[in-house]
């Protein structure tokens, strides 16, 4: 579809799913104990992921119009908590912060960002990221680089890179890095966006493609094990079909009532995500039972995010479909043109603490603390990252 090549860099579009990969240390003892245990954090991910990484990308282009053309760096982004755009596709934290807050951990720096101090955990997570290699999209003809900030190959190798300054010597490492929590996700997405919304292919079309992206997160958290992590979340992906995105643009197409499941959701799209998410939660069991000393956690994003959808009072959320901020009203307040901190998208509704989506395609603070809530202490991340 035009509208995404057109929008050049760094749409909501391009951000997207989430999967994050959360690692921690079992043990019996009382939550705080438990925080402490990890020296570091290190997440890897896209746009749901992202907190600053695509900012020093863009500033340092050369090219100005790069940061402006960014959404997440206008208001009403990082309006609850922030208080002004913090590079987040968020009105507040994401994930990765909720999960760092407590642990004890400062919010983690963008891996990007230079002269920090990376040794309590660094986040390498960029908007647009894939699961597969950009030259994989070269292929089929992608040529839009806002999904080549970083794939999940290019986001090890970054991490690859910083371990030295981590930690010095070998030895050193191999503790450090055994008692890092890694946060593993936010793949997967983007992938299926290129070919839904870019290469024009149906949920259907997209699934043969499966078994390879799957294959490339699950080759990923195999390379961070032999790095030394032990303690690995791997976070399953949103239910596409409840993204307002995705509602705003089928309805605008062609649409039947047999589209759409009892809650609203498209069912294509989520047959599409179960999919995935069932190939790469049956790869996440193969690499528990193949790796005895680490500890993979599969988080599930989808579950959580489906429930809110389907009980959000629950969660004390109003139309789950609405976007908070964004333009053109109705049901799912998502227009393509104006999306969120575009001119039309400027203001955040009344209450952001009672939306499940921010932006139509990224979760509010608040839908963001509670699914941190449910991976650290269960019922959604198995096991939980507290337990
Ligand atoms: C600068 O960035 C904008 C937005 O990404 C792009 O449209 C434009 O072509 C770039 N200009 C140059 C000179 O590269
Ligand atoms: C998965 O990755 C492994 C290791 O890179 C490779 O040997 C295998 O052929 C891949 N399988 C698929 C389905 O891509
Ligand atoms: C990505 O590229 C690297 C380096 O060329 C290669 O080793 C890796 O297997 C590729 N990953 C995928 C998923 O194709």
């Amino acid at each position: 579809m035009r509208f995404l090549r057109s929008s050049s860099c760094c749409s909501p579009l391009a951000a997207f799913f989430f999967f994050f990969l959360v690692a921690v240390i079992g043990s019996t003892s009382s939550n705080l104990q438990q925080a402490t245990k990890y020296n570091a954090m290190f997440s890897f991910g896209d746009s749901v992921a992202e907190t600053g990484n695509i900012c020093v990308v863009s500033s340092s282009s050369g090219n100005s119009t790069e940061l402006e053309v960014l959404t997440c760096t206008h208001p009403p982004y990082g309006t609850t908590y922030f208080g002004r755009p913090s590079c987040r596709w968020s009105d507040g934290r994401v994930v990765v912060d909720f999960i760092a807050q407590s642990l004890g951990l400062p919010l983690l720096p963008p891996s990007k960002s230079k002269g920090k101090d990376f040794r309590r955990g660094a986040n390498m997570a960029i908007t647009g990221a894939t699961a597969m290699n950009f030259s994989f999209y070269q292929s089929l003809g992608i040529g839009d680089p806002v999904w080549n900030h970083g794939s999940l190959y290019m986001q090890i190798q970054w991490f690859t890179e910083l371990i030295p300054s981590l930690c010095g010597t070998k030895q050193n490492c191999k503790e450090f890095l055994a008692k890092s929590l890694f946060l593993f996700g936010g793949f997967g997405g983007n992938d299926y966006n290129i070919q839904l919304l870019e290469l024009g292919l149906t949920p259907e079309q997209t699934m043969k493609n499966t078994p390879i992206i799957v294959n490339a997160t699950v080759n990923g958290i195999e390379r961070l094990i032999a790095l030394g992590a032990v303690h690995i979340v791997v976070p399953s992906i949103l239910p596409t079909g409840c993204l307002p995105l995705f509602l705003a643009l089928f309805v605008a197409g062609s649409s039947g009532e047999s589209d759409f499941d009892q809650y609203g959701c498209l069912k294509s799209y989520n047959r599409l995500t179960e999919h995935h998410n069932s190939m790469l939660r049956e790869q996440v069991q193969i690499l528990q039972r193949k790796y005895k000393s680490t500890r993979i956690m599969y988080a599930d994003y989808y579950s959580q995010v489906y429930k809110m959808v389907q009980q959000p009072q629950k969660f004390g959320f109003s139309n789950p479909f609405e976007a908070c901020c964004g333009a053109g009203g109705g049901k799912y307040n998502f227009d393509v043109a104006a999306r969120c901190g575009m001119p039309g998208a400027t203001t955040a509704c009344r209450d952001p603490s009672a939306r499940l989506s921010w932006d139509g395609v990224h979760p509010t603070e608040a839908a963001n603390k509670m699914i941190a809530d449910a991976w650290l202490n269960g019922p959604y991340c198995n096991p939980p990252i507290l337990s």
